[in-house]
């Protein structure tokens, strides 16, 4: 893994839009994308940029069970909300928090998967070491799934809902074996909250109680942490 150490996310999204950037020069055309607090100064700066995506594919990582494109919290609203709406690609992939077969989808979001190789999947990490929603005890072997999410997560999701009653238990998300399969995988945490989270996904056992720490096995990984997430990193 490549560690680029910067002083905040401020910083690391202008790092991590470097690295998109040069990956789509060097003929990147798919980009697997994550939500949540982190990338949101990479779209930043993807948004403010003369890049032009409009012959790109995205393929998100995850969505909330039971939540449509409308729903203000969903993922799907928050990519349109947050880069496409103001940045237009060809092609964009979110799970279906709303399909009424989650198998079906899960199969049908495997096969968008295997049509559209990700170049660069950009991840977060969650505070016990998840990507995408893969809990920690995923098996690595694990492709798109319907995921129960953990109350580490609820407890650091439920903050976006009106009450804890109000935010989805249950989420489909991309799962480990696709996330492996991707060329390149760029990965930010920034904040005191990630460091445990850092600390084992770099120094740590690869083991499924961290599922980041599979990302020792894969040879094209940058990890862009601020100075609170590497406060741990011996
Ligand atoms: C989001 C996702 C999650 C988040 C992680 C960190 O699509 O897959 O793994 O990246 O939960 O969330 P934030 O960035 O909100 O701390």
């Amino acid at each position: 893994m490549k560690v680029i150490r910067v002083k905040d996310a401020a910083e690391g999204g202008k790092k991590a839009f470097e690295i998109i950037r040069d990956g789509i020069q060097a003929d990147a055309k798919v980009l697997g994308l994550a939500t949540g607090s982190t990338p949101v100064t990479m779209y930043n700066e993807m948004v403010a940029s003369d890049l032009d995506f409009s012959n790109m594919t995205s393929i998100n990582l995850d969505e909330y069970v039971g939540l449509g494109p409308d729903d203000d919290q969903s993922y799907h609203y928050f990519m349109f909300d947050h880069l496409f709406n103001k940045k237009p690609f060809k092609e964009v992939f979110v799970p279906n928090g709303l399909a009424t077969d989650l198998e079906a989808e899960c199969q049908r979001y495997d096969g968008v998967i295997a049509e559209h190789p990700i170049d660069i999947q950009v991840l977060g990490i969650g505070h016990n070491g998840h990507i995408g929603f893969n809990e920690p005890g995923t098996s690595f072997e694990e492709t798109t799934h319907v995921v129960k999410l953990t109350q580490s997560t609820i407890d650091a999701n439920k903050v976006y809902f009106a009450s804890e009653d109000d935010m989805p238990k249950e989420a489909l998300s991309m799962g480990i074996a696709s996330i492996m399969k991707s060329k390149k995988i760029l990965l930010m945490a920034f904040g005191e909250g990630k460091a445990d989270a850092i600390k084992g996904m770099i120094e740590g056992p690869v083991t499924t109680h961290l599922p980041a720490s599979v990302l020792q096995n894969h040879d094209d990984v940058v990890v862009i942490i601020d100075e609170a997430a590497a406060s741990k990193l011996s």
